[in-house]
């Protein structure tokens, strides 16, 4: 049994932000490289609009030809009401997440709407997932520092939040959108959200812009927080955040975790495999650290220094 859940969101948020623009049958072949890695919760694409995220374009068209295993729950975002009635049309996806930002500049730069313009589309998002019986997740952006505006007040995250419990959204990640929070930040805002919301699944999403993630990660984990957002190999990035770059990597995520004890219910030497098969479905070299103490002898799982802890 898990302690800690890793949620892979190598096929939204990491592949949102490269350069090179995979065919529907190429994201198949990421999945696939993931499939017996032991993921349980996947986010596989984006219902936003076509030209401001031309890399999750073909949302429906991979959907279609893309293969869920048992087990899995696929989730992707769903911004507004257009979204939610693509997301009705292709039940493979299980549950809907709703994004905003804490900041009014970078909501406005991501999805150009008001904060209040998003928390209405949000009640209209979470009444279109009740209709059609999917669940719900919501992320807040720049929970922690907002590229335009600095550091973000964690009283305005933990409003939001509040908001969208009330809304019926259960799960609720904050995001590190640029990589710059610190372990201080984090345990503060995971400890202002648990007092006002114990009921809620707390969840931390961060991008490892600084090589913080890893430690940020931990402080949230000393707080109680369980779930923890990672891209594999560490692709990614947001393309409406100046200078961020991409999320941690799963594997690295999963590696520290398992060193310190808590079962993650992941294969790293099939994590570190599928980070080589993102590698080259993506045309680059990618951050991920754990990946590279993994022999990349095909058909694998060899090692070249010990990955300890191995599974
Ligand atoms: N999917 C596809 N098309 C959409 C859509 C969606 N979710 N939402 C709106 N549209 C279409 C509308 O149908 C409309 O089309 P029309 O001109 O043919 O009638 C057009 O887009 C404009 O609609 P509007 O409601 O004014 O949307 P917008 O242009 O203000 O864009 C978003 C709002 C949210 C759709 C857009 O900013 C977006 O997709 N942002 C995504 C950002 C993102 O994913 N960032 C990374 C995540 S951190
Ligand atoms: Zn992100």
């Amino acid at each position: 049994m898990a302690e800690v859940t890793l949620r892979e969101v190598g096929l939204r948020d990491g592949l949102q932000a490269e350069e090179r623009v995979l065919s529907p049958e190429e994201k198949a072949a990421l999945l696939q490289a993931l499939r017996d890695t032991g993921l349980s919760r996947l986010e596989v694409t984006s219902f936003v609009h076509p030209r401001a995220i031309p890399q999750l374009g073909d949302a429906e068209a991979f959907l279609d030809v893309a293969e869920k295993p048992p087990g899995q729950v696929w989730s992707a975002l769903v911004p507004n009401r257009r979204g939610a009635e693509r997301a009705a049309a292709r039940p493979i996806v299980d549950e809907w997440t709703f994004f905003l930002s804490a900041s009014e500049r970078h909501n406005q730069a991501n999805v150009r709407m008001s904060v209040e313009a998003s928390m209405r589309a949000a009640a209209e998002v979470a009444d279109a997932a009740q209709g059609a019986g999917r669940r719900t997740s919501a992320v807040v952006a720049t929970s922690f520092v907002c590229p335009y505006a600095g550091p973000t007040p964690p009283g305005d995250v933990v409003g939001l939040a509040r908001r969208l419990f009330a809304l019926g959204y259960r799960t609720l990640l904050f995001g590190d959108t640029i990589g710059a929070a610190s372990p201080t930040m984090v345990r503060r805002l995971v400890r202002e959200l648990r007092d006002a919301l114990p009921d809620a699944e707390l969840g931390l999403h961060f991008h490892n812009t600084r090589g913080q993630a890893p430690a940020n990660a931990l402080a949230g984990f000393t707080e109680g927080v369980r779930l923890f957002d990672g891209s594999i190999g560490g692709m990614g990035g947001c393309p409406y955040a100046p200078g961020a770059t991409g999320n941690v990597a799963t594997e690295d995520l999963a590696w520290l975790f398992e060193a310190e004890g808590h079962a993650t219910g992941l294969d790293l030497a099939r994590l570190a495999r599928a980070a080589r098969t993102a590698e080259t479905l993506v045309g680059r070299r990618l951050p991920g650290a754990v990946m590279r103490t993994f022999d990349a002898a095909p058909g694998g799982g060899g090692r070249r220094d010990a990955p300890w802890p191995s599974s």
